[in-house]
């Protein structure tokens, strides 16, 4: 294992990159930087730079010590009277407290549970009943999504289509969608964040204009949440949804949110209604009434390890203003980007240029990505791939630093220059990449 990047003098790769001067602006950088302490809440191995947060988000120490917690003490020994002695069944509503701010909604709006995939149903699936209710002559059929959309959107637009015998899936390029919107569309459905480019959808115009024709809007925040400044409220957004293993350091799999803004909450009705979506869970009624907020979205018994780990993992966006850590995920993918320009030939920038058209991810095109990506990793730089040919780099702002940027791109630099790729191991496919 590498020693771990010293932040005064450049390692020899930088130095060998001719990344010199870069390496002390990055420098200067990190000194200025208002988030640079929540570096240490995270376990990270020394000397590796990791870049794949908008994948699965790092472990904190605290978490490890949650879960101990909960396991041994709460569940070893309390057992089922955890649920009232230490909270659990409090569990999801807490949680859904901590990601509210981030997304810019209140509480009540949040449910946390399930998958991002069947958060997508459930969402899809309310906003489709609340159309169908309300239409006329048997028109507005149409959920209307881009094909750039993470495949899982997709599947589960199409899986419902298929189940209601009515609704029709439509899919058309990104920059389309404006002019596909129209009196036809029940829903739009929407990534902001493009998982393969990091091209950004202008969310507030696509809403504005979704609600001029009449549709609704589900936005999958999964590539957003706990990175991007997100403003719900203000963008008028009827139902999201995201992941809480990406950028909120959730754990893998770790339970997703929904979204529902409360003007909607009495007309909207969840199509997979459970007990745990009951207004009173212990009451045992036969009749289902609904929770009056977005509770009503969730289902089945919470999974307490899980939203323990998410739980004590948000607690590293405390006391900082989700605007900071946004601005931080535009100056390393600036920063970047720069670099790689410069530096690593061959490689093209497929991620917007422009701050307000990306997320925190920049990815590069190489006809060898996946061998060049499994090289990388070899080199302790840690990012993804996207077939056919993308290099995939996410930056979480909260363990990220503006040196690692530097490192990442002199390591890659020495990648391809040595055509270190170019070796069988680094060609036999694993199942996750
Ligand atoms: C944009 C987007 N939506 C949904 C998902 C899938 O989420 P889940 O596995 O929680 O269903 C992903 C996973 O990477 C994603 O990138």
């Amino acid at each position: 294992m590498a020693a771990d990047v010293p932040l005064d003098v450049p390692p020899s790769a930088v130095t060998a990159a001719g990344l010199g001067d870069a390496w002390s602006q990055a420098a200067e950088a990190d000194a200025r930087d208002p988030l640079a302490g929540r570096r240490e809440r995270f376990r990270l191995a020394d000397g590796l730079i990791y870049l794949d947060g908008n994948s699965l988000g790092a472990l904190q120490h605290a978490v490890v010590d949650r879960l101990r917690l909960v396991v041994e003490d709460e569940w070893g020994t309390g057992l089922i009277r955890s649920w009232n002695d230490a909270d659990w069944v409090g569990m999801p509503q807490r949680v859904a407290a901590r990601i509210a701010p981030l997304v810019g909604a209140d509480p009540h709006e949040i449910a946390v549970t399930d998958s991002t995939s069947t958060n997508l149903f459930k969402a899809l699936g309310a906003a489709w009943m609340l159309q169908r209710d309300h239409l006329d002559g048997g028109e507005r059929r149409i959920v209307l999504t881009d094909d750039a959309n993470f495949p899982t959107d997709r599947y589960v637009a199409e899986g419902l289509a298929g189940l209601t015998g009515q609704l029709q899936v439509e899919v058309v390029a990104p920059d389309a969608l404006v002019e596909h919107l129209d009196e036809r569309v029940a829903v739009l459905l929407v990534t902001e964040i493009d998982y393969r480019s990091g091209r950004r959808h202008d969310a507030a115009a696509l809403t504005a204009r979704a609600h001029e024709v009449g549709a609704l809007t589900v936005w999958d925040l999964s590539h957003s949440v706990g990175v991007l400044d997100v403003d719900l409220g203000a963008w008028e957004a009827d139902l999201a949804v995201g992941c809480s293993y990406k950028y909120l350091s959730g754990g893998p799999g770790a339970p997703a949110f929904l979204y529902a803004a409360q003007r909607l909450h009495a007309s909207l009705a969840n199509p997979l209604a459970g007990w745990f979506g009951h207004a009173a869970p212990f009451a045992f009624d036969p009749t289902y009434t609904p929770a009056a907020d977005a509770t009503r979205f969730t289902n089945g018994t919470p999974p307490v390890l899980s939203l323990a780990a998410l739980e004590t993992a948000l607690e590293a966006f405390s006391g900082h203003d989700i605007g900071q850590v946004h601005t931080k995920a535009m100056a390393l993918t600036e920063r970047f980007i720069t670099l790689a320009d410069a530096a690593l030939d061959g490689v093209e920038v497929l991620t917007p240029r422009e701050a307000h058209r990306r997320g925190a991810q920049v990815s590069l095109r190489h006809p060898q990505a996946y061998a060049v990506t499994q090289a990388l990793i070899e080199h302790e730089v840690i990012g993804d791939h996207r077939p056919p040919d993308v290099v995939r780099f996410g930056f979480a702002p909260l363990y990220v630093r503006h040196v690692d940027v530097v490192h990442a791109v002199a390591r890659f630099a020495e990648v391809l220059r040595t055509a270190a790729w170019d070796h069988p191991r680094f060609h036999a496919r694993r199942t996750v990449t």
